[in-house]
């Protein structure tokens, strides 16, 4: 069930999850080691966000004048648009403020900044906020908050999990940095691979092994190994950071052996002692895995997307992905008989969605596919790269 985690967030329309303290430091940490003028004199907006207890409000106003920043902006979606209802107390400190007002609480957004002592105590932080009430909810996608997102340098943010894509776009067609979470399979959305093939977006430092931890009110609804009932918080496998901010890790090339040494040595036992398959349908080998890419073949190969994790841009070029609306196939195959696992055979079109690798017969551990008299197996999503090293035009 951890796989498929946000898929099921997704299903269920939950956005809730909240993103720990521990993981902004990290993560944000590894853009200041790289450029430590990264955030000064910049206005950072923080949507989508519950500023009165968002780890993301509270690292960057604690941070404030070290980060040399601007403007802090943080804004909330009311609990009345939010899709997945959850019984809602506004906390102490809306309460008893003399702005509270209890219809508003529920149906307008907040939006707390922060750009001076506001308290007078010779410091800028988290007690410095302001805020009041938004004209409206809080929509990422209204005029209000587009404003904001106008006025802004950088957004930073975990966005909602279903609304990925929209989210992405919002920010680009403002021209904005960003620093954002999100599952790494977006990497092969159509809206999503341009940006990193044109070197616009890639991923940051990361979360340990891909695994995050968000704290979520609806943890009841997790098995156990999925939530985590000492720490109170549901794990997200294949989640990343997607940014425009440059950091040290994604310029340290991958220590690769060559296709002989791989070939003696490698750990997987799909490779050891094997050869490299050809696709049939792209001009490109098969690398079941990032750390069996050789270092000395010149030609294009297919590398899962969990390789766009150690991408170097000095070391590889990235030339397309294994998606039918990429384009870059070299054949497109007629209606298929797909045979399951089972030998259950049913006619599809979807084999022309992926790299294929011609196979023998029909394949006993999984899926396959027959058209004419050909067996194929299809393989996972593949971004298609070479390595810049071999292929340099002086
Ligand atoms: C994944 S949570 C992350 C919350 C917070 N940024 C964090 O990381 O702790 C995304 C939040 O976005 C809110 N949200 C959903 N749709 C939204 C929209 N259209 N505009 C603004 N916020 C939205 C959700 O209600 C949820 O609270």
């Amino acid at each position: 069930m951890a796989n498929g985690n946000l898929t099921n967030a997704k299903n269920a329309k939950n956005d809730e999850f909240y993103t720990q303290y521990y993981d902004i430091e990290k993560e944000i940490t590894a853009y200041l080691e790289y450029n430590p003028d990264v955030f000064r004199g910049k206005t950072i907006l923080l949507p989508c966000d519950d500023p009165e207890w968002s780890n993301f409000t509270k690292f960057f106003a604690q941070n404030f004048e070290r980060f040399g920043l601007k403007k802090l902006i943080s804004t909330s979606y009311a609990q009345e648009s939010k899709k997945y209802k959850t019984p809602y107390q506004p906390t102490l400190f809306e309460v008893n403020d003399p702005q509270y007002d209890y219809k508003k609480t529920k149906t307008k957004g907040k939006i707390f900044t922060l750009t001076y002592d506001k308290q007078g105590d010779g410091r800028i932080d988290v007690n410095d906020l302001e805020w009041h009430y938004l004209e409206g909810d809080g929509d990422f996608k209204s005029k209000e908050i587009k404003k904001l997102r106008d006025e802004a340098d950088i957004i930073i943010t975990n966005p909602p999990f279903s609304l990925f894509r929209e989210f992405l776009a919002w920010i680009v067609e403002a021209d904005k940095q960003f620093v954002i979470i999100g599952n790494m399979n977006a990497i092969t959305y159509k809206e999503v691979f341009p940006l990193i093939k044109n070197d616009m977006m890639w991923l940051g430092n990361g979360f340990h092994a891909g695994n995050a931890y968000f704290s979520t009110p609806t943890v009841k609804e997790y098995a156990e190994g999925v939530f985590n009932s000492e720490t109170g918080l549901v794990k997200f496998r294949n989640c990343c950071w997607f940014t425009n901010l440059d950091h040290g890790r994604r310029h340290q090339p991958l220590p690769l052996m060559t296709m002989n040494d791989n070939i003696k040595y490698s750990k997987h036992k799909e490779l050891k002692g094997k050869e490299y398959l050809k696709y049939d349908n792209y001009d490109a080998i098969e690398v079941p895995f990032t750390d069996a890419i050789p270092s000395d073949y010149h030609g294009v190969m297919g590398v899962p997307i969990s390789f766009l994790d150690k991408y170097c841009p000095e070391q590889f070029e990235i030339l397309g992905i294994t998606k039918t609306w990429f384009g870059m196939a070299s054949k497109i195959y007629p209606e298929q008989i797909q045979v399951s696992k089972t030998g259950e055979k049913t006619l599809v079109t979807k084999l022309n969605d992926g790299a294929t690798i011609l196979i023998e017969s029909s394949d006993v551990n999984g899926t396959s596919y027959i058209v004419g008299n050909n067996h194929y197996k299809q393989v996972y999503a593949r971004v298609l790269v070479r390595n810049k090293h071999l292929n340099k035009v002086d």
